[in-house]
């Protein structure tokens, strides 16, 4: 069995919808749970209503995909809805929040009815959010304190891989209280036109995610693992059951799938049915391969 804790929710497998792509409405969202996901992660959602950047939003590589979607949500105030919905699905939902500071983040999250929340300290080009705070460790930590004293429910930290060590973000997410730490988000990139010369994005700057930046996400997450007494649950380009074992075997609790679902639902339950079949395989099971890069 697959079951087991991760970060603090009682899940019947460990992989989990990521942030952003299919967490826009609770119909999407419990379409996933109901293909297999043992948990989802919503569309992150702040105080107010944004359109988002203007377009082009995404650009798909044939390594990935950048997108600077410019968080557009239609504010807390109107995603109870959706996360009722997305509960049908019978998992734990997860609300991803974003904010300009600990007191936006603690509103945010008071407000909401939801089974976790997971912070977006992380988005890689929506000025004065994200990036631009979730670089700085103090306030790293004070956002992390302000949502943990709001809310009853786990709380997760979503790391930005953009910075020269990751492992200070863990460690100050893992101060403020946090139940666990999730790496990575996504890395800046960007994409040009050559016939016209011009950058693709609206936003000039997106955020890369798919199968370029699994081994980046795979080196963070044993990283951070090495340091930290909370659960790390991975995410960053995992498409195959071999890289959910590699993310495992890094020392992830969890492990999160978003862009590989461009390719279906069906990666799903590939997945989780691959980890059984190598766990049965070897005579493993899922405890005794946690970490395991580390003790060889
Ligand atoms: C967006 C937010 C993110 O956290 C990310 O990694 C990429 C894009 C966005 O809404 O633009």
């Amino acid at each position: 069995s697959l079951s087991g804790d991760v970060g603090g929710l009682r899940l019947e497998n460990p992989l989990i919808l990521a942030a952003g792509i299919l967490g826009t409405t609770g119909a999407s969202m419990r379409r996933v749970a109901l293909a297999g996901a043992g948990a989802v992660v919503t569309k992150s959602v702040g105080l107010e209503p944004r359109n988002g950047h203007p377009g082009p939003t995404v650009v798909r590589l044939g390594v990935g995909l950048i997108n600077a979607m410019g968080l557009p949500n239609p504010s807390y105030r109107a995603f109870q809805d959706e996360i009722d919905i997305a509960r049908e699905g019978g998992v734990p939902v997860v609300a991803s929040i974003f904010g300009s500071c600990p007191e936006e983040f603690a509103e945010i999250a008071s407000a909401l009815d939801v089974d976790g929340f997971e912070l977006n300290l992380s988005c890689p080009h929506a000025g004065g959010y994200g990036m631009e705070i979730g670089c700085d460790p103090a306030n790293v930590e004070e956002i992390t304190r302000a949502v943990r004293r709001a809310v009853n429910v786990p709380v997760w930290v979503k790391l930005t891989p953009n910075v020269t060590d990751i492992r200070v973000l863990g460690i100050a997410a893992q101060r403020g209280g946090a139940n666990a730490v999730v790496a990575i988000n996504t890395l800046k990139a960007m994409a040009i036109d050559v016939e016209s010369g011009y950058p693709i994005l609206g936003n000039v700057i997106g955020g890369l995610s798919g199968p370029a930046i699994k081994p980046v996400a795979l080196r963070c997450v044993y990283e951070l693992s090495g340091v930290l007494e909370i659960p790390v649950i991975g995410v960053g380009g995992v498409s195959c059951w071999q890289d959910a074992v590699e993310m495992i075997m890094a020392g992830a609790a969890g492990v999160q799938i978003g862009t590989a679902l461009m390719g279906g639902l069906e990666v799903i339950r590939d997945i989780t049915s691959g980890i059984i079949r190598f766990l049965d395989r070897k005579g493993w099971s899922l405890e005794e391969i946690r970490g395991i890069a580390r003790r060889r």
